[in-house]
């Protein structure tokens, strides 16, 4: 049987949130998915509050996993401890609450869902990302495994797919808020992708209004943050996972306007 798994990319604010409960429920049929991760760690701007995880989850996320602005709202810091279906990157430090491993039921088979950061260009005093997949990936494995690898640098996600490849069933990138055109199987049967893109405004720079982002490179007072208005995309990645060998077979864009 072949398994589907869609990663949706980094939901951006009220509009994103709006866009993705209007758009991913229908994919979701359209396309026969098992299991959907999202990233939520834009949906109040930066950081994510309680309430959005839960329209998360209700817009059809089966695990929500985060990044770099994970503890910018810091109300997220009690949920984080008690949802064991919202994860955060699991290289952060042991002082931080929550987790960043889960293993959860997909049907008949399990998956294991990890969220990691990069620390190339990303200076959250994160431990080793490889040397912590490493340790997570040791004893019985799920079935499937799949990774959300939360990173700045093309460079450190493609060496991780290459490192963690036949280890896993997919990793995708987060974070650049742009999609990569090099969905693929890695040689050993991992499905990749470098970014999925954002669930947010079409008209935007990675979610804010352009005008702001230019006063910000102008080196002027670009002002509060702020998420743009108008029209929204949906963008992510769907896996399709073969359920006896645990590879992936095919890896399809999805992008929903
Ligand atoms: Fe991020």
């Amino acid at each position: 049987m072949i398994y589907h798994i869609l990663a949706i990319g980094d939901v951006v604010g009220e509009q994103g949130l709006a866009h993705l409960s209007k758009s991913l429920r229908a994919v979701k049929k359209l396309k026969d998915v098992h299991f959907t991760v999202v990233n939520g760690e834009n949906a109040a701007g930066t950081g994510i509050l309680p309430r959005q995880v839960d329209q998360l989850y209700a817009a059809g996320a089966d695990v929500v996993t985060l990044g770099n602005h994970t503890f910018r709202r810091q109300q997220i810091a009690g949920r984080l401890e008690e949802d064991p279906y919202l994860l955060r990157p699991a290289n952060f430090t042991g002082r931080a609450p929550g987790r960043g491993w889960g293993v959860y039921d997909c049907g008949h088979i399990q998956i294991g869902v990890m969220n990691l950061i990069g620390r190339c260009g990303l200076d959250f005093h994160a431990d080793n990302p490889f040397i912590a997949a490493d340790r997570l990936l040791r004893g019985d494995a799920p079935r499937f495994t799949v990774v959300d690898f939360h990173a700045e640098a093309t460079s450190e996600k493609l060496a991780m797919g290459y490192y963690l490849d036949g280890r896993v069933s997919a990793l995708w990138g987060t974070h650049t808020h742009v999609p990569t055109a090099d969905g693929q199987v890695l040689p050993k049967g991992t499905g990749y992708v470098s970014d999925l893109g954002m669930t947010g405004p079409i008209r935007s720079v990675l979610g804010i209004p352009p005008e702001q982002s230019v006063e910000l490179f102008l080196g002027g007072v670009p002002g509060p943050y702020q998420v743009a208005d108008g029209p929204c995309k949906m963008e992510g990645v769907l896996f399709s996972l073969d359920g006896e060998s645990g590879r992936c077979v095919d890896v399809e864009r999805i992008d929903i306007r």
